[in-house]
């Protein structure tokens, strides 16, 4: 846990992000018509609110299931080295899969999960991310749906943290130390 003293400003309210997810998830409803075999996959841990949120919300037969990247440790910096902690329980040689994750910032674990998932040839990959933040973006990556672009803050709540804590807090707030 950081030794330096901070408060949370929130940036997204709880309204905000449910009204936002509703939106998307008529978007994700459209691209899916009509599927059977839509696997919706989790990073974990940051993506778990925002995966229960927004998987409640689609009117789309699913299966859920999960991945485990390596994260920052408790640093503020990414370590642009990514390793996969926890694989996935299922194969997803041709089914849907859309990626969940909660935030796109240098890209790097995006990038490296995407290749991922491709090299076990799934019939259709799409990505989500609830933030992104393009200004940090060391490799070219897009999600093809985001939540919300925010400037270069550090972030948490509603499943994000800062050395593990404030992941419980319902709204998006940004870091600022005083
Ligand atoms: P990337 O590989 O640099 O794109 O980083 C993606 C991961 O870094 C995200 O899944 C988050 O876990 C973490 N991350 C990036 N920005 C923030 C932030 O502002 N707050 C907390 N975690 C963050
Ligand atoms: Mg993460």
């Amino acid at each position: 846990m950081s030794e330096r003293p901070y408060v949370i400003d929130q940036m997204i309210s709880a309204k905000a992000i449910a009204a936002r997810i509703e939106a998307l998830s008529r978007e994700i409803e459209a691209e899916f018509a009509g599927t059977n075999k839509l696997v919706v996959v989790g990073l974990l841990r940051g993506s778990f609110v925002f995966i229960a949120d927004l998987v409640r919300e689609l009117d789309l037969p699913i299966e859920v299931d999960f991945l485990e990247a390596s994260s920052y440790g408790d640093a503020m910096e990414s370590s642009r080295e990514v390793r996969i902690l926890k694989d996935l329980r299922g194969a997803i040689e041709g089914r849907d899969v859309l990626v969940v994750e909660d935030i796109i910032d240098t890209g790097h674990t995006m990038h490296h999960i995407s290749a991922l998932m491709a090299s076990r040839a799934p019939a259709r990959l799409r990505t989500i991310a609830l933030l992104d933040k393009p200004t940090r973006r060391e490799v070219e990556v897009k999600a093809d749906w985001t939540g919300f672009e925010i400037p270069d803050e550090f972030v948490v709540g509603y499943g994000i943290d800062y050395a593990q804590r404030n992941r419980n807090l319902p709204f998006i707030g940004k870091v600022r130390f005083t």
